[in-house]
């Protein structure tokens, strides 16, 4: 039996949420900590903090602790650093919550008597673990390599599917400052069924922006075949299916529809975009990705016009978060599409199962309905495929604009996919 060492986590995003929840489950002893009294006081009382299929039922059987108190960090001899990288105005990522983060972990190793490992979670450019947290931490007068170890492990996990991808990993990569640091980190994983890969700090967090930015330029490009198609009148998910048997391309990833949100990849995208550019590189390939994301969502409002005016016309969305099984609306299509349709002086009534609540603190001035409420409105269109859009009764709706391919919304009087 290995021996199962205490873990300790800063962050408690959804990252940080579900690698607790899985450690904790795993049997290991796990403390987060998080400057958000509302969540900490959430984990305490065994409710999850946000929306994550399966963190309450870990919660109930193997809880663990969360603290405001980074000295409670004290016994971990793993620390994982999970804190939230936002974009800043110009594209670049914001590094105050990590350095902050940071800071924390730096004042527990200074009183710490034994080794632990810090691991960076969070993604982070190409070069911040080593120019950026590792100073911080020395701050502390302990030295890296020898008194404690440092890593930069990038997770892979999906919003909604987090504890299914963190317990069946396809990779786990430890970016390593020296040997010993990456030996700490691979006994922990070791056990996991999963290729490791060990290489550098930098490396490690590029792997975590190649990945990402190759998987929006997927759907960047399958989008884009999606609007020719459109255009011959061809099915793009046929033409996806023939493409997917072909082992190099793989027959995931290849949904074509109103283009990708959610809090990584067009905030990954922006800063490798930036980054790329300071280092005196013009990403052209990566700037096409994100022009051809932001020209879908307007695309959907095109195809709209073709019906009807939008000019006092009551407009229903059916979905709201930037993918089905999650509230989280950051960078959803659905803002944009809101925002543009308002601009357009249309009336918007909206559903989604999950992010309403989220999307009403941005747009309070719209209303919010059931979705047989929504199928009455002059038109109606589909920006998630939540699972039970596939089971409402279309055939007294007037329009359906499809942006994710629901094809019971095809009994509707008029009916047009994005990209079929
Ligand atoms: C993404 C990556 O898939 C994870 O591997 C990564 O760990 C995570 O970002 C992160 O960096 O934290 P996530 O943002 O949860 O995960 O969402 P995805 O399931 O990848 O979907 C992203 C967007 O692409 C959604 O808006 C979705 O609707 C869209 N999408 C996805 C498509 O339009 N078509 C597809 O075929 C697949």
């Amino acid at each position: 039996m290995k021996n199962k060492v205490p873990i300790g986590i800063v962050g408690l995003g959804y990252v940080g949420l579900v690698i607790a929840a899985c450690f904790a489950k795993l049997g290991y002893q796990v403390t987060v900590v998080d400057i958000d009294e509302e969540k900490c006081k959430a984990i305490n009382e065994k409710r999850s903090p946000i929306f994550e299929p399966g963190i309450d039922e870990i919660l109930k059987k193997t809880p663990f602790k969360a603290s405001m108190n980074p000295q409670d960090l004290a016994d971990a001899a793993i620390i994982f650093i999970c804190v939230n990288t936002p974009s800043k105005a110009d594209g670049a990522i914001s590094l105050e919550a990590i350095k902050k983060a940071t800071e924390q972990i730096a004042s527990v190793l200074k009183v710490k008597k034994d080794y632990c490992t810090i691991v960076v979670k969070s993604t982070v450019i190409p070069g911040t673990t080593q120019e950026v947290i590792l100073p911080i931490l020395e701050k502390s007068g302990k030295k890296a390599g020898q008194d404690f170890g440092l890593c930069m492990s990038p997770e892979f996990l999906r919003e909604g599917k987090g504890i299914n991808d963190f317990m069946q990993p396809d990779r786990i990569i430890i970016g390593e400052y020296d040997k010993k640091s990456g030996d700490a980190l691979y006994d922990l994983f070791r056990d996991f069924k999963a290729p490791i890969l060990r290489v550098n700090l930098t490396t490690a967090e590029m792997i975590k922006y190649a990945s990402n930015t190759f998987l929006a330029a997927k759907l960047s490009f399958i989008n884009e075949i999606g609007n020719i198609c459109k255009r011959l009148g061809i099915d793009t998910y046929q033409v996806a299916q023939g493409m997917g048997y072909d082992e190099r391309i793989g027959a995931k990833f290849l949904n074509a529809g109103v283009g990708f949100g959610g809090s990584c990849f067009p905030k990954d995208l922006k800063a490798l975009i930036v980054h790329a550019k300071e280092l005196g590189y013009q990403p052209k390939l990566l700037e096409e990705v994100k022009n051809v994301n932001d020209q879908q969502v307007l695309r959907m409002i095109e195809l709209l016009k073709k019906h009807t005016s939008l000019r006092y016309k009551n407009i229903g969305l059916l979905g709201l978060s930037f993918k089905p099984g999650t509230d989280d609306i950051k960078d959803s299509v659905a803002i944009l599409i809101t925002q543009t349709l308002l601009a357009e002086k249309a009336i918007v009534t909206a559903y989604d199962p999950q992010a309403m609540q989220n999307f009403k603190k941005i747009f309070p001035q719209i209303s919010y309905n059931n979705p047989d409420e929504i199928l009455k409105c002059d038109a109606v269109l589909i920006i998630t495929e939540w699972e039970e859009f596939s089971r409402l009764d279309y055939s007294k709706t007037k329009i359906v604009i499809d942006g994710r391919r629901v094809l019971k919304a095809k009994e509707a009087l008029i009916y047009e996919g994005i990209c079929w």
